[in-house]
């Protein structure tokens, strides 16, 4: 690839989240299911999560991260030509969440849209958005990572239940400023795995009737052991991949967010890259893992405690359902 190719295109101006305030923590979850703080913390490094409370839905989170974005980003929603919201659990299968955010915003001039990728989804919006900033067909784009995993969680199955929280994080693309921005980006799927992290019903195939309510199937199925494999293996490959096509050496890497999905991919993924501990962001602790909205929550959380400084090159890595995986390099 060229050094021009490696110029960015895109930059993100501003970012923000949304976060339910109902904490449930590790003992909370051990008067529910056959589970300890201990083990819970020891196998995944989560000890609370946070909830959204009954009677809202993922874009009452979604709005709350957007005006956020755009108000770091300093702009209005009527600036912006694209909204792309990554998530699997939408408010209902249609309309898409963005066009949700998009009325309640008051985006009159954008094209809105979900995309499907599970864990993933955040970073596809990002590619996604990149693409359409390097292409000229937008100049605006608010790229939303949105999850309320706990409706689909199955709070009977404690080798799910103690790892799922629901949250919403949002970034606001626009022209990079020469220096600033997105150096290179990568996704990639693999469909033949979908059955090791799935939900079986609620779509075309087995629509919701009394028989799949009943065999408890509209809840997230997810052969951990098996899963975690992989999630290493991807989130290592998506690394190699975006740092390769920028040119760059992980030793000049400053920064890394991952998928927070469990501790010990986070660590064995940074063993990978050689990464210190000081350059590593975690956050699973307090939030667990919140699918799309993991990147961007930590993405966020970062840049406002100072942690991800200005002239930082990061590196977002993750992996979701499908299987899906990605990645970005951005020069803060
Ligand atoms: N409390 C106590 N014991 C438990 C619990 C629990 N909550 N859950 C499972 N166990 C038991 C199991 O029954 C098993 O017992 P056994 O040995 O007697 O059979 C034992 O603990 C070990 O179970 P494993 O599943 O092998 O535990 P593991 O160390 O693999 O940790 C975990 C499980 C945390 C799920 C891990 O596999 C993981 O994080 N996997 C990847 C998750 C992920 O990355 N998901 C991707 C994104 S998610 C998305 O896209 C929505």
């Amino acid at each position: 690839m060229t050094a021009e190719a490696h110029k960015p295109k895109s930059m993100i101006l501003g970012t923000g989240s949304g976060i339910p305030e109902k904490i449930v923590t590790n003992q909370d979850l051990e008067k529910i299911v056959d589970t300890t703080d201990e083990w819970i913390r020891e196998r995944s490094g989560i000890e609370r999560r946070h909830i959204l409370e009954e009677g809202k839905a993922n874009s009452d989170l979604s709005i709350i991260a957007a005006e956020q974005a755009l108000e770091d980003a300093g702009l209005k929603a009527k600036d912006l030509d694209v909204i792309i919201v990554g998530t699997v659990t939408p408010d209902s299968p249609f309309p898409s969440t963005a066009c949700r955010v998009q009325a309640a915003i008051g985006a009159v001039k954008a094209a809105a849209f979900d995309i499907s990728a599970a864990c993933s989804g955040f970073l596809y919006g990002i590619k996604l958005a990149d693409s359409m900033i390097r292409s000229g067909s937008a100049r605006y784009v608010l790229v939303i990572g949105a999850e309320i995993l706990t409706r689909i969680t199955d709070w009977e199955d404690r080798g799910t239940c103690v790892l799922f929280g629901d949250g919403a994080g949002a970034a606001v693309l626009g022209p990079s400023d020469g220096t600033r921005g997105i150096l290179s980006s990568y996704f990639k799927s693999d469909g033949r795995l979908a059955h090791l992290l799935h939900m079986e019903a609620g779509g075309s195939r087995y629509p919701a009737t009394h028989e799949t309510v009943d065999k408890r199937m509209h809840f997230i199925r997810m052969e951990g052991r098996e899963v975690f494999k992989h999630a290493v293996r991807t989130m290592s490959d998506a690394a190699t991949h975006a740092l390769e096509q920028a040119g760059i050496h992980p030793d000049d890497l400053d920064f890394l967010i991952t998928h927070q999905a469990n501790i010990r991919i986070i660590e064995a993924i940074s063993k990978r890259l050689k990464l210190p501990k000081d350059k590593v962001f975690i956050n699973i602790q307090e939030y667990g893992n919140t699918s799309a909205a993991s990147i961007p929550i930590a993405l966020n959380q970062a840049r406002r405690e100072g942690a991800l400084k200005d002239g930082f090159r990061c590196l977002l890595v993750a992996f979701g359902g499908g299987f899906t995986w990605g990645s970005a390099l951005i020069q803060f």
